[in-house]
């Protein structure tokens, strides 16, 4: 029963998506986009003339100036069902503008029950630009309703078709097809597992959604260790977090393989805490809830492999997503205990809710030692002090390797989900000794939490291999709907962070 409900596919009918030659239709619902200070040109001015002028008047009086990210909606303008304003305010037209301003566009087609909407955008000097605000349209328009049953008789909103009109349609439904369709579609994945909640996803049925996503998408293997096996290697860490559930943990494994033979490969290692409780060190009841998207960073890192290997990127590429359920119960890890990782290293537990730690470093021992990769980023919702450092503009970025640090920087610039360097100093290493181990899994004194996770975290990566943390703790849930491409919710946040982060710098060949 449980089975058949976490397989059960996202019942989410959306807006097609198509792409068609620009031009301005003469009636329906229309979307354009208005530069800052709203001058008459483009779209704006060919729809505003096909209603008589009736557009600018409606526009002066609700005092719009296309700043950018505003959006205004004027029902029955001249011919028109409806016309959507998009503020574009006065930065140059970017790929991140176009998807911003498809994300909008998506997220109000969501709530809207016209059965078409055409989005104009006459402008061609952006390369395949329907591409990007499809990719945008894809994100903004992205909904939940696995368990919602529709009321009798309410209108259908937000059905029917979403129409790009754009000077190049056929190059940007190829770019689309071919590229960042699946891009979209990494994102989806990850913002549905995310979505879900403890009772359907847990570490086996998370292997089972990702094996449906991956079926038939060429040059990927996967391996999933199961309890025998991590105990085989001595994996003692992920199985610690993971013996007080019911769920028994999984190391799950997806290798793409589009690069050159004998290149090493990239690593992302999510963390992939299906239910975080805080185990024995119970967290407070308040917000508990929402720490069933604790297993954000193993989503985000299978859905960033998942784009890699849809998209055919020239790259070798692992996902390893460390997969375990933190319950308190008779048979949990409790503080004090001391753990043999996999690498033979030690550790005393201060507190069994630091698991996303113990976790991850037999994940990050294993690829290591398995698929001597030549970078490591492991990505995981690890610290509140994260949290509270950041707030949610950025993810906090931990690396000793200065030009790994520098590409996810500018692929976080570029892709629209940032980072912020915070630093590693040896002095964190203090609040990890402890009197009758190697070191002991959380800081003592209160303190600069984030950093002391990630210097854990750093005490298992090999020499020579490139290695950076990214504690997403704040990234991957949203209270409300402020990001044109990102909901309420699920984010799917490090997804179109590490797909740019491999299109810029690792598949042109320039890093390490
Ligand atoms: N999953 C939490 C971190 C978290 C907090 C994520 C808030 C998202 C929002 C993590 O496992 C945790 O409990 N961290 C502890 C570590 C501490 C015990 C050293 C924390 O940050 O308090
Ligand atoms: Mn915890
Ligand atoms: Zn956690």
């Amino acid at each position: 029963m449980l089975a058949a409900l976490c397989l059960a596919a996202p019942a989410a009918a959306q807006r097609t998506l198509d792409f068609a030659p620009y031009a301005v239709p003469t009636e329906g619902a229309v979307a354009v986009t208005v530069r800052q200070g709203a001058p008459l040109e483009g779209a704006f001015a060919e729809v505003d003339r096909a209603s008589n002028g009736a557009l600018q008047r409606a526009v002066a009086a609700a005092g719009f100036l296309g700043d950018r990210g505003v959006v205004l909606n004027l029902p029955g303008v001249g011919p028109y069902r409806q016309v959507l304003l998009v503020g574009v305010g006065s930065d140059a037209p970017s790929a991140r503008l176009l998807e911003d301003v498809g994300g909008l566009v998506g997220q109000w087609g969501v709530l809207s029950a016209v059965p078409k909407i055409e989005l104009l955008w006459p402008d061609a000097t952006l390369p395949a630009a329907g591409a990007h605000l499809a990719l945008g349209a894809s994100l903004g328009q992205y909904t939940f309703r696995t368990y919602r049953n529709a009321k009798p008789g309410a209108p259908v909103l937000g059905q029917g078709e979403l129409v790009l009109r754009v000077a190049d349609a056929d190059a940007s439904r190829r770019a689309w097809d071919a590229d960042w369709s699946a891009v979209a579609a990494g994102v989806r994945f990850s913002r549905d597992l995310v979505t879900e909640p403890a009772n359907t996803i847990y570490p086996e049925s998370f292997v089972e959604r990702t094996r449906a996503a991956f079926a038939g998408v060429p040059n990927v293997s996967i391996e999933v260790l199961d309890v025998p096996a991590m105990q085989k290697l001595g994996m003692n860490s992920i199985l610690h977090v993971g013996q007080g559930s019911q769920r028994p943990p999984r190391l799950l494994v997806v290798r793409y393989r589009g690069g050159a033979r004998d290149e090493a490969p990239v690593a992302f290692v999510g963390k992939g805490i299906t239910f975080d409780s805080g185990g024995i060190s119970l967290k407070d009841a308040a917000n508990m809830w929402r720490m069933k998207y604790d297993m954000t960073g193993a989503a985000s890192v299978t859905g960033t492999v998942l784009s890699l290997a849809k998209r055919g990127a020239k790259v070798n590429a692992i996902a390893v997503a460390a997969l375990a359920e933190n319950m308190p119960s008779g048979t949990a890890g409790r503080p004090g205990d001391v753990v043999r990782t996999m690498s033979g290293k030690t550790y005393e537990i201060m507190s069994t809710d630091a698991e996303g730690r113990m976790v991850l470093v037999d994940a990050i021992w294993f690829v290591q030692e398995r698929d001597r990769p030549r970078v490591v980023v492991d990505v995981a919702t690890l610290t509140g002090s994260q949290v509270t450092a950041l707030g949610d503009e950025y993810a906090g970025l931990f690396s000793r390797d200065e030009a790994l640090a520098a590409d996810l920087l500018a692929a976080g610039t570029a892709s629209g989900e940032d980072v912020w360097r915070l630093p590693l100093h040896p002095s964190y290493a203090k609040d990890l000794e402890s009197p009758i181990a190697d070191l002991r899994n959380g800081g003592s004194t209160p303190g600069a939490g984030a950093s002391v996770g990630a210097f854990f975290i750093g005490s298992w990566i090999q020499e020579g291999v490139a290695w950076a943390h990214l504690d997403i703790a704040s990234m991957a849930w949203r209270e409300a709907p402020v990001l044109p491409t990102v909901p309420l919710g699920a984010t799917g946040y490090g997804v179109r962070l590490l797909d740019r982060y491999v299109r810029d710098h690792v598949e042109t060949g320039a890093a390490r």
